[in-house]
């Protein structure tokens, strides 16, 4: 883990309260997708933690929804600098998506997913994204994913756009593997829904998002974890949930 000095270099609404921001810096070292920043921002005590959505040479894509007085502060910066921790987690496993690999992201679960079809397209894997959101106005990212090459469904609950319903009414009949990210109750049902093993991000409420204050413990079946530094990336066959009910 390093501290750095990042330079905003664009931070532009993608929807009503959802932000993409590119900072430039030394992001060498940030090579596994799934992989999260912790930012520090003027008057907060605490870090926030936002996942790499992309990271290319000196370049760092960040996107977050702005639902507090950090990612608000963060949404009013077009220039300046952050301090940033990187990288932080874990991050996803590449060498176990098969051939056709399924990427299941929920709102601001999908940004960790881009880089990870990225890369996974660079292995020339077939790549389909179920990206799923409420409504239209929050759609984000369905034409980035296609032009990485994958087959993009998109979902919302309220049938305004894409597939009406939820992420898990658009799995499709063959896929080798799941990665996936996203709010707990769709990656319970995601959990319950898919055929193949996989692998689920966790975005869950951290502190000092580096192994330190144990207050991101979480018990699995390998014993508790620190999602902070033990994840956020748990292979779905350690995750203590029930498959059914
Ligand atoms: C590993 C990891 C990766 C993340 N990646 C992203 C990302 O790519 N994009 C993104 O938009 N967000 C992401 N988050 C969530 C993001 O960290 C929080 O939304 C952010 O810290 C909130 O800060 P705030 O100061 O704006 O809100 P606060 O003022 O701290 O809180 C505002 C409200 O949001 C709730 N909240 C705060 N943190 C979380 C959280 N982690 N999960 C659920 N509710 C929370 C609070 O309880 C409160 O109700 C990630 C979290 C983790 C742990
Ligand atoms: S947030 Fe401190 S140990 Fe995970």
């Amino acid at each position: 883990m390093k501290q750095e000095i990042f330079r905003i270099e664009k931070n532009i609404p993608l929807t009503q309260n959802v932000f993409e921001m590119t900072l430039r810096g030394r992001s060498a070292g940030l090579a596994k997708a799934g992989q999260f920043v912790n930012i520090k921002l003027d008057g907060l005590y605490l870090r926030r933690p936002i996942s790499v959505c992309d990271a290319e040479g000196d370049r760092l894509t960040l996107i977050y929804k702005v639902v507090g007085k950090g990612t608000e502060k963060m949404s009013e910066m077009s220039e300046g600098e952050l301090d940033i921790l990187i990288p932080l987690g874990n991050g996803y496993d590449l060498e176990k998506s098969g051939g056709a690999p399924l990427l299941i992201g929920g709102g601001v679960g999908v940004p960790p997913l881009y880089l990870l079809a990225k890369k996974l397209i660079a292995g020339s894997k077939k790549v389909t994204a179920i990206l799923g959101f409420n409504t239209k106005g929050e759609v984000f990212y369905e034409n980035e994913f296609k032009a990485l090459g994958c087959d993009v469904i998109i979902t919302t609950a309220d049938g305004s756009y894409g597939k009406k319903g939820f992420v898990t009414d658009a799995l499709p009949e063959n896929y080798s593997y799941v990665y996936t990210c996203g709010p707990e109750p769709m990656l319970k049902a995601v959990y319950r829904a898919i055929k193949t093993s996989g692998q689920f991000s966790f975005e869950e409420r951290m502190g000092c998002g580096f192994g330190a204050c144990m207050g991101c413990t979480c018990e699995t079946v390998s014993g508790y974890k620190r999602i902070c530094r033990d994840g956020p990336v748990l292979e779905k066959e350690e995750i203590k949930w029930q498959t059914q009910g």
